[in-house]
């Protein structure tokens, strides 16, 4: 076990399978920044979307990335969130949860120039310790010195149930068979895209959140930091 924990810890995995719930424990447990870096993702197709700018406009959606105003703040409210997500200083921490998000997040990702501009942003954050950074391609790709690399993995189905329970508890309505078609269509794209895709680092410590509850999952790596 090391004597002084991991400084920088990246947590990788599939769609809705317990990286954030187990990465803002871990920061919690430990006194570091937990940055998600899916919301920097979202909320590029947040904008998107709401400037009715063509999602296949590959062009025109880099240039937004590049030029967007990103802040992750402390969480201002106690409304389940685990940060606040600002755009160009607009609360949207909710909105980049919908749906139309949801579909739409997969194909802005995948461009190389949003990655480039958004990943820079994510290592310079990340390098300076002290943190646990949560995405795809953290351990692969933003910060491959990381200390502890885990790779979070659990069952399409599961996964699938996960998110409908969120959904639910947040008094929204939901379809169990709409969702798990999207939570498979999305692994789909961001493993198989050309940049960064979605795969274990060759030094992660991969963990299956099907065999193991959520307490089970953070009590493992928390041993593995202490
Ligand atoms: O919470 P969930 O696992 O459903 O998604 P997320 O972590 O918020 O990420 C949303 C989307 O952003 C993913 O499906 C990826 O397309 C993209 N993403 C990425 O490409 N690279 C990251 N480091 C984080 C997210």
């Amino acid at each position: 076990m090391p004597s002084t924990p991991p400084s920088i810890i990246a947590i990788d995995g599939p769609a809705a399978s317990g990286k954030s719930t187990l990465g803002l424990r871990l920061a919690r447990a430990l006194g570091y920044l937990f940055f998600d870096t899916g919301v920097m993702y979202r909320a590029i197709t947040w904008l998107v979307l709401k400037q009715e700018i063509n999602v296949r406009d590959e062009a025109v959606v880099t240039t937004l990335a590049e030029k967007a105003q990103i802040d992750v703040a402390p969480a201002s409210r106690s409304d389940g969130r685990a940060c606040d997500v600002l755009v160009d200083g607009q609360d949207i921490t909710w909105e980049i949860r919908r749906r139309k998000v949801e579909s739409n997040v997969s194909i802005v990702s995948a461009y190389r120039g949003v990655r480039s501009a958004l990943s820079q942003q994510q290592r310079r954050i990340g390098q300076r310790g002290q943190i646990v950074m949560v995405g795809r391609d953290i351990g692969t790709v933003v910060l491959p010195e990381a200390d502890l690399k885990i790779y979070l993995d659990a069952s399409a189905e599961q996964r699938a149930r996960r998110r409908y329970d969120e959904i639910i508890a947040r008094g929204k309505q939901a379809d169990y068979n709409d969702i798990f078609a999207e939570v498979v269509e999305r692994d789909r794209i961001d493993s198989t895209r050309d940049v960064a895709p979605l795969k274990a680092a060759e030094d992660a410590i991969v963990l299956d959140s099907d065999k193991l509850t959520a307490d089970e999952v953070f009590e493992r790596v928390l041993a593995l930091c202490r």
